[in-house]
């Protein structure tokens, strides 16, 4: 029997949180988040079911058990989380991060209304720098797992496939690539040819160098069709010059030299964060 959509928030959660409210915030094939509060916080709840093969998509196991590995890693980052079984696959219970996405809060920089925001650049540079000093790999970095705080720090979430500690292998399964929109050359091609790569802090930087561009851009970094097939899409990063970052000044060069087709060639997130940090 296929898993109803969206995924029904899983009993396990009303016995672990005790919600007050409930409400939906996406359902994709894979997955489901419910925004859940409780008398004394929010939570986001993670709900997941394995994506069956069609004609356009081979289908992936891994979206079943992906929120018990994010909260394992949660969990070795000493960040709450708790997680659990349903009929069809895992849930996890996460703390809620308020505040828009990157892509979100550069809405009008899109428009040409103003220029990206350094501040949240800088933030967004900052969490994933103090990621990899922690030793870990985000290997998903894209504008929608920036949130930009009331505060103005970020937050990097949808750690599913993120590498860096010991995470039991009844929750793991190989890095099968993040969003091709942010995929790194080398990691693109490595998935096509050998089916199997890891990602690097080097590739996360590329992400977060493609996540600023399309924020502050609307463009990709490559350009391919928008109904291209996965394996269209990474052929296109694995074989074409991104597009000419038209974004101006030296964040323009940053995120140039974060687009470096080398890996070796571009800045750590700890230059990245460095480098805007002395940007007025
Ligand atoms: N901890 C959180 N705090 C606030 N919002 C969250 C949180 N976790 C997830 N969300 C919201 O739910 C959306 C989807 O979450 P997430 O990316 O973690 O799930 P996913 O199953 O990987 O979905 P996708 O396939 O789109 O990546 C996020 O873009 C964000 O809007
Ligand atoms: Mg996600």
């Amino acid at each position: 029997m296929e898993p109803c959509s969206p995924c029904p928030l899983p009993n396990g959660v009303a016995v672990a949180l005790t919600p007050t409210g409930v409400r939906l915030v996406t359902n994709r094939r894979g997955s489901t988040v419910w925004d859940v509060r409780t008398a004394a916080e929010r939570y986001a709840v993670k709900v997941g079911r394995p994506v069956p093969e069609t004609d356009e998509h081979p289908g992936c196991d891994w979206a079943g058990v992906a929120p018990a590995r994010e909260a394992v890693v949660l969990q070795l980052l000493e960040t709450f989380a708790v997680y659990g079984t349903w009929p069809y696959g895992t849930w996890n219970a996460q703390p809620w991060h308020e505040g828009p996405s990157l892509y979100e809060l550069w809405e009008p920089q899109r428009s040409g209304e103003r220029e990206p925001s350094l501040d949240a650049a800088h933030a967004c540079a900052d969490a994933l720098a103090v990621l990899h000093e922690a030793g870990w790999v985000h290997g998903d970095i894209q504008p929608a797992h920036l949130i930009i705080g009331p505060d103005g720090t970020a937050t990097l979430i949808d750690l599913a496939l993120a590498r860096g500690g010991p995470v039991p292998d009844s929750v793991d399964f190989p890095y099968p690539g993040s969003l091709v929109h942010f995929e790194s050359p080398e990691i693109s091609r490595s998935l096509l040819e050998t089916g199997t790569v890891a990602p690097t802090s080097a590739s996360d930087v590329y992400a977060l160098g493609a996540s600023f561009f399309v924020s502050a851009t609307g463009w990709r970094h490559v350009d391919y069709p928008d109904d291209a097939p996965r394996t269209v899409q990474r052929k296109a990063v694995a074989t074409t010059p991104h597009r000419p970052v038209t974004v101006p000044g030296l964040f323009g060069r940053l995120i140039e030299a974060m687009l470096s087709p080398l890996p070796g060639d571009r800045p750590t997130s700890a230059e990245v964060r460095s480098v805007l940090a002395h940007q007025p």
